[in-house]
């Protein structure tokens, strides 16, 4: 039994990180994350249309899913539906930065993280 309490326990811990890092997003570097590397294809701002016109508004994504759901796909460079793009490999200090942009963002307020 003891032999699996370690493993576990360091499990608990990499969350807790995970957990305070999340805090420390920063919407100004997220935006200009996705200005970079998102805005040819997808409207990135509080106003304006996509210049893909499959590619859904960010301000509309809190429309589909909660925001933090991006986290998981972000950090494994996959995002599901998504054949025209190129791979992402985001760090977890940009991928906090990435949804604390979107959350600042969301046309949908209720749905996000922030109220
Ligand atoms: C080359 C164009 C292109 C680029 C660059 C691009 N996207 Fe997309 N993205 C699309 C298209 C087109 C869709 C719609 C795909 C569909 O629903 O079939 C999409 C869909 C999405 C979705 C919705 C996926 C779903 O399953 O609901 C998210 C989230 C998303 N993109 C995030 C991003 C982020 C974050 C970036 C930048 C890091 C980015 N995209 C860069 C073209 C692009």
């Amino acid at each position: 039994m003891t032999r699996h309490a370690l493993p576990v326990g360091l499990f608990g811990l990499a969350l807790m990180m995970a957990g305070a890092a999340h805090a420390q997003g920063s919407a100004g570097r997220g935006g200009a994350l996705v200005e970079r590397n998102c805005a040819m294809c997808h409207s990135v701002g509080v106003r304006g249309q996509s210049p893909s016109a499959d590619a859904p508004r960010f301000r509309d994504l809190s429309k589909r899913y909660p925001i933090e759901m991006l986290e998981e796909a972000l950090a494994e460079g996959i995002l599901t539906r998504h054949p025209a793009m190129p791979q992402f490999r985001f760090t977890v200090p940009e991928i906090n930065d990435i949804i604390a942009y979107l959350n600042s963002i969301q046309s949908n307020q209720k749905a996000s993280f922030k109220r």
